[in-house]
């Protein structure tokens, strides 16, 4: 239960750090964020499991990724990684939603 509390924690502090803060440099009224539909922390937010799928055997297997072990801190140095240096296409909330799926599986 505290694992997943911390989840949750980690996770709406990257969303904060990815949604609010490039928001604070636009001036105008912030929608509050019901009108996304997407809650923080609701765990329907995105679906790690897919994105796995979709953006990350693009370039290298499944095999890669199930190969490693690594804590929440260390896939997501790792996504940021395939980002940075490899060019992956994937958002921010993409990149939490599959950093938490890979920690927790
Ligand atoms: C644009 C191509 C590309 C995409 C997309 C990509 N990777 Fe990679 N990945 C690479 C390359 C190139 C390497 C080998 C070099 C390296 O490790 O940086 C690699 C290596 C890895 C490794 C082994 C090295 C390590 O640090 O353990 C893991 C794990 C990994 N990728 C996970 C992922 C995950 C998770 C995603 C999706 C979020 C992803 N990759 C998407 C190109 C990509």
């Amino acid at each position: 239960m505290s694992r997943t509390y911390r989840t949750v924690a980690t996770l709406t502090a990257l969303l904060l750090v990815g949604v609010i803060l490039p928001g604070c440099s636009s001036q105008g009224t912030a929608s509050p964020p019901e009108s996304t539909g997407a809650v923080p922390g609701s765990g329907g937010v995105l679906d790690g499991a897919s994105l796995v799928e979709t953006k990350c055997t693009t370039c290298h297997t499944r095999e890669r990724i199930d190969a490693a072990s690594k804590d929440l801190t260390g896939w997501q140095t790792t996504i940021n990684r395939m980002i940075t240096s490899h060019g992956a296409q994937i958002t921010t909330e993409e990149q939490s939603a599959i950093a938490i799926y890979l920690a927790g599986k």
